[in-house]
């Protein structure tokens, strides 16, 4: 099965990072801004954007929220610091790191978004499942994300061409339930941004109150320091 590995994955965003913006970042802006706008982030709320990329995101946050953005790609966040130097973003932070291992606290974040970063790792359920460490309890966690299909010919055809897609950098076959299945959220609605959008805007909440209720959780918090390992490498 073909699948996403960090270590192609960071070098060829690297490459994206030059044309990304006009090609599929400009197909993508007014699903990104629905997104964002399903967090019900507060005045103060401290948001994590996980996998920023070059940051399209960034322009809808109010500026009295902290934003961390994240991405695995140099090449992706300098584009975005640049654009929050032009722009005079000081509430944005951006940090390089992996969204697979965060260098963050438990319930370090009121909310969470990733637009387009759950099929660009190599395990969608870890992913979540650090999201869900690091959010805190009775917080947000938004995807933006293209799923499989649940049409029978359709879903054939994205596992089928899922090889084509790994190669320039996501992956076409993962589908939204059998994420869900392995993750400690909370399912809370979904819904497509366009009638025949081939994405979906996906919002889980955290209704934990612990820090681990599943054996995955408990293995990841294991091999999670309490508190950041290393110092996040801001970009
Ligand atoms: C398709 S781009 C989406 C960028 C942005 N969120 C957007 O919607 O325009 C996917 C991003 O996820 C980043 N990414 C991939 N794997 C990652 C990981 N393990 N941790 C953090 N970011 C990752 C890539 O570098 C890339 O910038």
């Amino acid at each position: 099965m073909a699948t996403m590995r960090e270590r192609s994955t960071k070098p060829m965003y690297d490459i994206w990072a030059w044309f990304y913006n006009w090609t599929f970042g400009a197909l993508v802006r007014s699903r990104q801004r629905r997104a964002v706008q399903q967090l019900p982030f507060k005045p103060g709320d401290r948001i994590l954007d996980l996998g920023v990329g070059t940051g399209l995101t960034l322009k809808h946050y109010p500026k009295d929220v902290t934003v961390i953005g994240m991405d695995l790609s140099h090449g992706m966040i300098s584009k975005a610091r640049v654009m929050c130097q032009e722009r005079g973003y000081d509430h944005i932070k951006l940090v390089r790191g992996d969204g697979m291992n965060p260098p963050f606290a438990a319930q370090s974040f009121d909310h969470i978004i990733m637009c387009h970063t759950v099929t660009v790792v190599s395990d969608p359920a870890r992913l979540l499942n650090q999201a869900a460490r690091i959010v805190k309890p009775g917080g947000r966690i938004v995807l933006a994300n293209h799923f499989r299909s649940t049409n029978s010919i359709m879903g054939w055809l994205e596992k089928f061409s899922n090889p084509f897609w790994v190669k320039i950098g996501w992956r076409s076959d993962v589908a939204l339930e059998d994420v869900l299945k392995g993750v400690d959220l909370q399912f809370e609605y979904h819904f497509k941004h366009r009638f025949m959008d081939l994405w979906q805007i996906v919002c889980l909440t955290n209704n934990s109150n612990t820090l681990a209720t599943s054996s995955e959780n408990q293995q990841d918090n294991q091999n999670a320091n309490p508190l950041p390992a290393k110092q996040p490498v801001l970009a």
